[in-house]
């Protein structure tokens, strides 16, 4: 499969998931899950804004650092940008935060609510150049789904 029929496949499941679910946190984890599965993900992640850092939310894969100041990394540099982020190679990123020294490529999509950014969701693979303009645009939709979700209660 190419990864826009990937995309397509993933956008029905997530849409089976949240048609049954108001739940803000289940909808979010399970989201995590069709990524990881889905794309083939080495960690997949959802960082949320407190204040002036990241928190980790629902995620799968490696442990991870459960903080990011604004600006700091891929994930705080696309908070403060207000844009998402594609990293071919996160070695030559500057400042980037290494949780896991497995990880080469990177993505992080900014969560907005109303167009405000209340977080981030990360995906990083083993395979360098693995995430592109495709996988921004889909990622994005997914996440105005489960923006609708925000507004309900987190459990
Ligand atoms: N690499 C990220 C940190 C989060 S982990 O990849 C899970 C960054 O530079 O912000």
């Amino acid at each position: 499969m190419d990864r826009k029929a990937t995309y397509k496949h993933l956008v029905r499941q997530t849409e089976a998931l949240f048609k049954d679910e108001a739940y803000f946190l289940p909808a979010a984890a399970n989201l995590i899950a069709v990524l990881h599965e889905g794309l083939g993900n080495w960690w997949t992640g959802f960082y949320f804004v407190r204040g002036e850092e990241l928190i980790l939310g629902p995620f799968q894969g490696p442990v991870a650092c459960t903080r990011i100041a604004k600006g700091k990394g891929v994930c705080g540099t696309a908070w403060n940008e207000n844009r998402s982020l594609i990293v071919p190679d996160v070695h030559a990123f500057p400042g980037h935060i290494a949780c896991s020294p497995a990880s080469n490529a990177e993505i992080v999509v900014p969560f907005r609510v109303n167009q405000q950014i209340v977080g981030v969701l990360d995906l990083d693979s083993t395979d360098f150049n693995y995430y592109g303009e495709e996988d921004a645009t889909y990622l994005s939709h997914l996440l105005e789904m489960l923006a609708k979700k925000w507004e309900g209660k987190l459990l």
